[in-house]
């Protein structure tokens, strides 16, 4: 089977899986952390090199402050727990996205579990919080222009090759399959310049229902499809 290198997935249909179950929308979060965790290790023995969530956009900060903060507390006890799990797995963990919005503790977990797993060997698990494709080319571009600015950079040098190094994913390849659950079709912001090759795969299963068995009809789909060109690969450490 053609697994590949790098899966990312818009983990989406927490609050739909609570309404189903006549739940609070927090334990659907709850729900989709769990999942989280068995997809994470499931992914690391199939074979798969990268794979990427998108748990927490720049736009989620619009949400009640009830459920941004339980999602904050998720997180937490997330992040931290994800460090042990991590290790036995030969896991590298690595977090894109903007996080001086984050509290200092939950930055600071980030931080202590990037640099406890960055010499594993096996998958790297990337977490996307606080995260908008936009805002990340912003920032990429402000960086730029402060080069040119300065005169370390001239205009004519920036090429695509430099722009995707100055993204938050610079180590990271392109993906190459991208899942969306619930059934909705769109990027919501996330990875626009990095999916310029991806291949996309919609389910409607929500995300906490999401395991194994959805994750094989996927890759199934995506080992029948005629790729094109384009991906960027993994950079030369
Ligand atoms: C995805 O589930 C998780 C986050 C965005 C944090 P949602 O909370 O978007 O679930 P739905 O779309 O309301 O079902
Ligand atoms: C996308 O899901 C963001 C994450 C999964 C973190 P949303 O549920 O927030 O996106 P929209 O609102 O449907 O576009
Ligand atoms: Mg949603």
């Amino acid at each position: 089977m053609n697994i590949p290198a790098h899966i990312a997935i818009i983990l989406d249909g927490n609050g739909r899986w609570a309404k189903l179950h006549n739940l609070p929308r927090q334990l659907g979060h709850k729900a989709g952390c769990d999942n989280l965790e068995q997809m994470v290790e499931d992914m690391a023995r199939l074979g798969v090199k990268y794979f990427t969530v998108y748990a927490f956009s720049t736009e989620n900060w619009k949400r009640s402050e009830e459920e941004v903060g339980a999602l904050m507390g998720f997180f937490r006890l997330y992040i931290r727990r994800l460090k042990k799990r991590a290790m036995a797995n030969d896991i590298k963990v690595m977090a894109i996205g903007e996080r001086s919005r984050f509290d200092e503790d939950i930055r600071e977990a980030l931080r202590d579990v990037e640099e406890s797993t960055a010499e594993n060997g096996g998958m790297v698990f990337v977490m996307a919080l606080n995260y908008g494709s936009r805002d990340e080319i912003v920032r990429a571009v402000r960086r730029l222009a402060a080069g040119c600015a300065e005169g370390t950079l001239s205009p004519g040098e920036i090429d695509e090759d430099m722009i995707s190094r100055n993204l938050d994913t610079a180590l990271i390849p392109d993906p190459d399959l991208l899942i969306r659950t619930a059934g909705e079709q769109r990027l919501s912001n996330f990875l626009l310049w990095q999916c310029a090759y991806t291949e996309f795969y919609y389910s409607d299963v929500l995300w906490p229902d999401f395991h194994m068995e959805e994750l094989m009809q996927a890759i199934e789909s995506y080992g029948s499809r005629e790729r094109r060109f384009g991906g960027r690969p993994a950079p030369a450490k």
